[in-house]
């Protein structure tokens, strides 16, 4: 594979995981970043805490004037796994079904991309990190030492996240989770602006029918000597 060079380790170095929604990223994106003791980045988290910040504000619109605006305001960061907004940790109110939507509007924004672009850059740049996202490999981190793209079949993200919500005790139907998936994989997909791509020297895995472990095995190999 291409990318996948040997690692220095006096040198920080980005692994860089894109791929669709409920596709099981964050969850293998932990392990990796604990596996070779760096920081995991959330970037999705970053979009969903502006959604909030926008749902927040009553007076604050669609308009990307607006938006962009609120945004440059905004501080947002990532620690132990948390989300801050401005110091306040939002890590389980930005995944309220609000958000979810909101965060999908918001991540359409050349002006909302152009700064969390920029943060999460401000972020790799001078320590090794794991960050996940839709445009890591492909914008944010063209250059970073490993690039992966996981993926799976829009049928078995459903039928995986329809058994997370149910296990969680959040009622809902596989179809409705189903039309979702494929609703978000659209629009993440058609973005005029960094939209959902494998980068050509990413490594692709597909994890239907795989674990967490094995997924989490398969990047590793990639990986020599962390
Ligand atoms: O991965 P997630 O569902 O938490 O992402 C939330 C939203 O942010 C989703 O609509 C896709 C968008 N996103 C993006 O446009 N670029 C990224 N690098 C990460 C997420």
């Amino acid at each position: 594979m291409a990318n996948n060079k040997q690692p220095d380790s006096r040198e920080p170095y980005v692994v860089a995981i894109d791929g669709p929604s409920a596709a099981g990223k964050s969850t293998v994106a932990k392990l990796v970043a604990a596996r070779l003791g760096i920081d995991y980045i959330d970037t999705g988290a970053m979009y969903r805490a502006v959604a909030l910040a926008a749902l927040r504000e009553e007076e604050v619109g669609e308009a990307a004037a607006e938006i962009g605006a609120l945004v440059s305001g905004l501080v947002i960061d990532q620690a132990d796994g948390r989300t801050l907004l401005n110091g306040e940790d939002v890590t389980d109110k930005i995944r309220a079904a609000a958000c979810t939507k909101r965060a999908s509007q918001v991540s359409q924004l050349p002006e909302v991309r152009r700064e969390l672009v920029a943060l999460q850059r401000a972020i790799g740049a001078h320590r090794s990190v794991v960050m996940d996202g839709r445009d890591i490999a492909s914008n944010v981190f063209p250059d970073a030492r490993y690039k992966f793209f996981i993926t799976a079949t829009p049928e078995e993200r459903a039928r995986r996240r329809t058994l997370e919500m149910k296990e969680k005790g959040l009622p809902c139907s596989y179809d409705e989770v189903f039309a979702d998936i494929e609703k978000r994989d659209w629009d993440d997909a058609n973005r005029a602006l960094n939209p959902l791509v494998q980068a050509p020297d990413a490594v692709l895995i597909v994890t239907d029918g795989l674990g967490v472990e094995e997924v989490l095995e398969k990047v590793l190999e990639y990986i020599v000597n962390p």
